[in-house]
């Protein structure tokens, strides 16, 4: 298996952890949901009911997918957070890549995705890159790049997780580790109240069990003792910043040590541990727009849900 593994190290999840802890309110970069445990609780998340984007992007791949390849054009895809890899799929049958290189932050998970998908599409050859894509300056040297024009796959509305800022500088990012190449971004749109906060408090409790695994993650990796029973899970659409926040709410004053350092939680204090921004098509543009890149053509679903969005560099 070809894998490249760039995760951050213990010290610098560290330091992020004080940034976070210092913010307010509190929150950490949402890539810390994804242990392996996370990964395995967000596919979860992917099938209930409540939670449709996944689903709706997936049949709308599959409809799209020989239009997408020809404007895609020829080259590598390079996928941004594959997590299981499950969107691809059609890509890879219509556009024939000369190879994926899937990005994702959870090493274990990205192997098992490679590995599954390997026999499906046994003529595309595959690379795996465990990394922060958000803090990546280049991609990896590596003969199945080498030459080749670089086509972007940014799928499952993933961008929701940043802030306006954050995600500008995400898109530049993408715009130079892609080289001049195109970049198919995947976005949700905003929905009612009542629809998005359903969809990110299933009623199974799966989308609860996803955050407060966060605090497990911490005791485990980074030496916290957040006891994950007293903090109650909360998703709720704020419609002035166009996004669900969802959040660990402190259900009592109490002390959390983490690597030796003690935080005061107030009871009723939250912890943000994930933001989820949608975007109408014009926001996209915008968006789009201010990282330098222009919206080339759109697809989206029968509903209009949610949207594919071809970025071209501008210029
Ligand atoms: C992976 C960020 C796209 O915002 O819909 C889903 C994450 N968290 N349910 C989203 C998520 C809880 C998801 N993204």
């Amino acid at each position: 298996m070809n894998l490249i593994d760039l995760h951050p190290a213990a010290a610098d999840m560290h330091q992020l952890v004080r940034e976070g802890m210092a913010r307010q309110p509190r929150q950490l970069p949402a890539w810390f949901l994804y242990d392996a445990e996370g990964s395995r609780l967000f596919d979860q998340i992917c099938e209930q009911p409540e939670y449709t984007l996944t689903r709706t992007e997936i049949a709308l791949l599959n409809a799209s997918a020989a239009e997408i390849a020809t404007r895609l054009g020829s080259g590598v895809i390079v996928e941004f957070g594959a997590g299981s890899a499950r969107k691809v799929g059609p890509l890879l049958a219509a556009l024939q890549p000369a190879a994926y290189v899937a990005l994702d932050i959870s090493a274990s998970h990205l192997r098992d995705a490679l590995a599954a998908l390997q026999p499906a599409h046994p003529r595309v050859p595959m690379l795996g890159i465990c990394c922060d894509h958000s803090q990546l300056d280049a991609l990896p040297p590596h003969p199945l790049l080498e030459g080749q024009r670089r086509l972007g796959f940014f799928p499952g509305s993933s961008l929701g997780n940043f802030n306006r800022q954050e995600a500008v500088q995400l898109l530049q990012r993408f715009r130079h580790l892609l080289a001049g190449g195109p970049l198919l971004l995947g976005l949700d749109h905003p929905k009612p109240a009542q629809r998005l906060e359903a969809a990110y408090d299933d009623a199974a409790g799966i989308s609860a069990a996803f955050a407060r695994n966060l605090l497990q993650r911490l005791n485990q990796d980074l030496q916290a003792d957040f006891n994950p029973e007293r903090f109650r899970y909360r998703a709720r659409w704020q419609a002035d910043h166009s996004r669900v926040e969802m959040a660990l709410i402190s259900c009592c004053d109490q002390q959390v040590s983490i690597d030796g350092q003690r935080w005061d939680f107030a009871a009723g204090e939250p912890l943000v541990t994930e933001y989820s921004v949608k975007y109408s098509p014009a926001m996209a543009a915008a968006l789009a727009q201010e990282a330098g890149w222009r919206c080339a053509a759109r697809w989206h679903d029968a509903a209009d849900s949610l949207s594919l969005h071809l970025l071209e560099a501008a210029d």
